[in-house]
Order: C-alpha cells, then structure tokens, then sequence
C-alpha cells in the first residue's frame, strides 16, 4: 500500500469538482502545471514470451492532454495497463501519482478512470444508465460500503458533465454506440479521477459520433483539468487538440507537439505503407476495427 494517501484524494476531489464541492474557495485553485503525474524511467513491460513495450522514458505532467498512437500491436494499450498498475515493469520504473506501488489495490488507482478498449465492456448488461454509472463510484467506496446519496449526486453529476443525465433512466444497452460511450466516459468520471485514460473511444463509431465524443473529451480536459491518455487511431481528429502526440511502436519512437511528431519521415518509419499523407492529412489504410 502507498504512503502519501489519503491526502491527495481529498484535495483533489475538490479541486476537479467544484459544483459538488462544499469549499466554493478550493475550486479557484489551479493544479500544479509541469508536476509529472505519471513517469516511466526506461520501464520495459511484456508477458511471456512477449515484449509490448521496452525502455520508455516519459513524463507526462499533470493537466496534459496526450494523444497515443502506433499501429495494431505496438503496446498502446499495454501503456494503459500499466498505468492502470496492471503490469509491473520487468526492467525501469513507473511512478504514477508518486508513487510505485505496483499493487492493485493501492488506493491511487481509485483515481483513475479507465475506458476499455471497444469489446472489453457489456454494453448489453441489464442496467441503467445511472446505474452503470454508479459502479465507477465503487473503487472509492470500497467493497463493503453502501452507496449513498452523495455517490448518486456525484454520479448524477459525471451524467450532466457529459450531456446524459437526461437518460440516466433509460437501459444502457438502447443508447446509440456515441451515447454509451459518454456513459462509460461519465462513470470514469464518477470516480472523480486526476487521470483518464482512454482506449480508443472512438473505434466503431459514425463519423458524427466520433466528432462529438473527442469534443467531449476536449472539453472536459479544459473545464476539469484532468491528466487524459487518449489512445486514438484518429491522428487528424486530435492533432489540433491534443498537447502532445506519443508515438509508439513497441519502443517509444516520438513524443512532442503534434506539429513535431507528424512528421511524414518518423510516421512512414512506424507505419511503412499503411499511412497515405495527402495534402493536410495522414490516412491510415490498415483495417483497425478487426482488433
Ligand atoms: N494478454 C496478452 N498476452 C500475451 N501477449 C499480449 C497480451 N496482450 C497484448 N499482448 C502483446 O503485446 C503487444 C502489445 O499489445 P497491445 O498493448 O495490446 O497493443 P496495441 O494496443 O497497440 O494494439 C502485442 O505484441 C500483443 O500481441
Ligand atoms: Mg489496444
């Protein structure tokens, strides 16, 4: 279990959400910009026989916007569940909210929000929206504490963040595939993280869906000033939004503005013939929706 908890739970629980906040004066503050929130120090991951990610060294400060890409396979989502404290580095460290911990029950992993990679959630179990919502309450509640009104509030609350309190009655499985994924970004929400990470919110989604939920995302980056990884094929949907492109291809290969790393020399290095660089735009013509 980590030392420095439970401290940095409170204030920053507060800080990212003022309307449920009982100190109107905590919301001015402004989180420590250029702190980094999560660090790897030539931190090599893999399973048996496999190595997904090897000798990454990134620090990501608190309050960035970071865009994640590489082709199928390249350890993106090995990046998550790490993070997530999933995997323990077999070489290097990881340092995620100042701490090492490596254990999954360590209480800074409450204070992220995960949304899975499109297949790893039901999106036909037999719930509400609120209710599926709810269940991002229960990894700060613990196991044996009962949800209160206070969680409903908040959990209400993550719903209005992301346009969907309306439908917090409605089952979740008869929400259009845009609507469920705000649901899933409001119960990472409902955790009230100061990290989120996303693995690729937008895969499967029309075009108009996808728009709205990077939008979303965007957002809620500007009003909560959370910490967000955003995994994306999408590279120009978010090259105008993000702060800072990460380019993996089992190694760290570029991290930078997306001015930087969009470069047709570094993508064609990691891509090969799967990236088609028209005028203003990068088209990646490998077929993604079968992973
Ligand atoms: N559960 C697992 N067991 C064994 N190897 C895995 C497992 N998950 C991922 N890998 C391997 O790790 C590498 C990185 O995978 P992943 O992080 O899922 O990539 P991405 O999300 O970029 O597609 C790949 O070679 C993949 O085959
Ligand atoms: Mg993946």
């Amino acid at each position: 279990m980590c030392s420095n908890w439970p401290e940095p739970w409170n204030r920053h629980n507060r800080r990212f959400h003022p309307n449920i906040d009982d100190n109107p004066a905590a919301s001015v503050n402004t989180p420590r910009m250029n702190h980094p929130i999560i660090r790897f120090d030539h931190a090599t991951f893999g399973f048996p026989g496999t190595i997904a990610l090897e000798d990454i060294t990134l620090s990501i400060p608190e309050s960035e916007f970071v865009g994640v890409i590489g082709p199928n396979g390249s350890g993106k989502t090995t990046l998550c569940r790490a993070v997530l404290g999933l995997m323990a580095p077999l070489r290097g460290t990881l340092r995620v909210l100042d701490c090492a911990c490596e254990e999954l029950r360590c209480h800074h992993r409450a204070l992220i929000g995960y949304l899975p990679q499109k297949g790893m959630l039901d999106r036909n179990f037999p719930v509400t929206v609120l209710e599926a919502v709810m269940m991002g309450r229960y990894g700060a509640l613990g196991l044996f504490r009962r949800p209160s009104g206070k969680d409903r509030d908040i959990a209400r609350q993550a719903l209005t963040q992301v346009g969907m309190d309306h439908h917090r009655d409605s089952a979740l499985g008869a929400l259009s595939g845009g609507q469920q994924q705000r649901v899933f970004i409001a119960r990472a929400l409902a955790q009230q993280p100061r990290i989120l990470l996303l693995d690729e919110p937008t895969t499967g989604l029309d075009l108009t869906a996808q728009h709205s939920v990077v939008e979303l995302i965007q957002q809620l980056h500007q009003q909560l000033k959370l910490t967000i990884l955003m995994i994306t094929h999408d590279i120009n949907m978010i090259r105008s939004r993000v702060d800072r492109l990460v380019l993996l291809k089992t190694k760290l290969f570029a991290a930078g503005p997306p001015q930087e790393v969009l470069q047709p020399d570094i993508l064609s290095q990691v891509y090969g013939k799967e990236l088609v660089i028209t005028d203003k735009d990068f088209v990646i013509v490998e077929d993604y929706h079968h992973h």
